[in-house]
């Protein structure tokens, strides 16, 4: 139950009952917790948004999970080791989360592995060379960051304390992905070539990992209403945006938007016109590497059957003694 303030008449006057609470505990900005009452869309879209988070935090291991035999150094493959096992840990987390909303796990990877259940779109690109581990780790997570450092404040408590470990790993992933371009950037011409061509293809990618703009946006304007998003999809889009010119500047690398220039007068970047088209195309399962990924989790899932079996009749064997 959360704190009452103010003076006792004040709190005498204060409209009673479950929805009054929750309305309050929103208002005064604290969290609403697994036991609370709250309205039943409240509850849908906490789902909605854990579980196509905890997906994409699965999914996103694909891309990367190809590279680790084929890392250029021992140092390298032990860092993207480290990064890979950090995106396992975060679907393990937000599937636990959705679990303290009355979702079954294994009915939200039912759902993901034949397509009824959205994940990020941005897992639909294919990962063509080293350099692209770079550039997921300064643009995808660095993206990533700038979306779900305001989610640490997110009104539902259980999602947002697992935003504030998921967020301090997600900055060690960010490092090490610029750093790693870095390196590449004071190699060899190919090299900076080959960077420069992966920023080409992940820059568009990871404006649209911010969901459409705000005027196409279905649920904003109510999940901000319920503190569960703190800022609109173009306000984190153009913030990432404002982060990453001067990161690309200390890089060396061009983004590749020849419309994008700075606007004294917004006090902001303006960039060019994203084709949204192809967001559509790809949430919608037409994207690059879509059908593979699902593939990919859903054998997965159906190889490790037997170690749900198993554990399953661990568990039961337990009980019976
Ligand atoms: N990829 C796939 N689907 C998307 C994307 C995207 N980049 N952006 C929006 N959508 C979907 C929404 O899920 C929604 O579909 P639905 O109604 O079927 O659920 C629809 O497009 C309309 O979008 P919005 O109304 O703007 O949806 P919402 O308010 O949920 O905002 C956002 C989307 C910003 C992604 C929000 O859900 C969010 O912040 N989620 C948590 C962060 C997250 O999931 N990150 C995953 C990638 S980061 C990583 O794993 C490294």
């Amino acid at each position: 139950m959360a704190p009452s303030t103010g003076t006792a008449e004040a709190r005498a006057a204060e409209p009673q009952g479950e929805a009054a609470h929750f309305e309050r505990t929103v208002a005064r900005d604290q969290r609403i917790e697994p036991r609370d009452w709250m309205p039943d869309a409240y509850r849908a879209t906490m789902v909605r948004q854990i579980a196509q988070h905890a997906h994409s935090e699965i999914i996103g291991m694909q891309p990367e999970g190809v590279w680790i035999t084929r890392a250029p150094s021992l140092r390298r493959k032990a860092i993207l080791l480290a990064k890979v096992q950090d995106e396992a840990g975060h679907g393990l987390y937000l599937y636990s989360a959705a679990e303290t909303l009355g979702a079954d796990r294994s009915e939200l990877t039912a759902k993901l592995i034949s397509g009824r259940q959205k994940y990020s779109s941005i897992f639909n690109y294919p990962t063509l060379t080293f350099a692209d581990v770079g550039v997921i780790g300064w643009l995808v997570d660095g993206a990533a960051i700038c979306n779900q450092v305001p989610l640490c404040r997110s009104s539902y408590g259980p999602y947002a304390r697992a935003m504030i470990r998921i967020c301090k790993e997600e900055s060690f992933h960010q490092r090490q992905g610029y750093e790693l371009l870095m390196t590449l950037m004071r190699g060899t011409d190919a090299q900076r070539e080959m960077v420069q061509d992966a920023v080409n293809r992940w820059w568009w990618p990871s404006l649209m990992m911010f969901g459409p703009p705000d005027a196409d946006s279905t649920h904003t304007a109510q999940s901000m209403a319920w503190k569960i998003k703190r800022h609109t999809n173009d306000e984190l889009r153009q913030r990432f945006v404002d982060m990453s010119v001067p990161q690309a500047d200390a890089l060396g690398v061009t983004l590749p938007d020849p419309d994008l220039r700075w606007n004294a007068e917004r006090g902001h970047h303006d960039f060019g016109e994203i084709d949204w088209s192809e967001l559509k195309r790809v949430i919608s399962g037409d994207g690059p590497c879509n059908a593979e990924r699902v593939a990919v989790r859903r054998a997965a899932h159906e190889d490790g059957a037997w170690v749900r079996e198993a554990a399953a009749a661990h568990a039961a064997k337990q009980e019976a003694r």
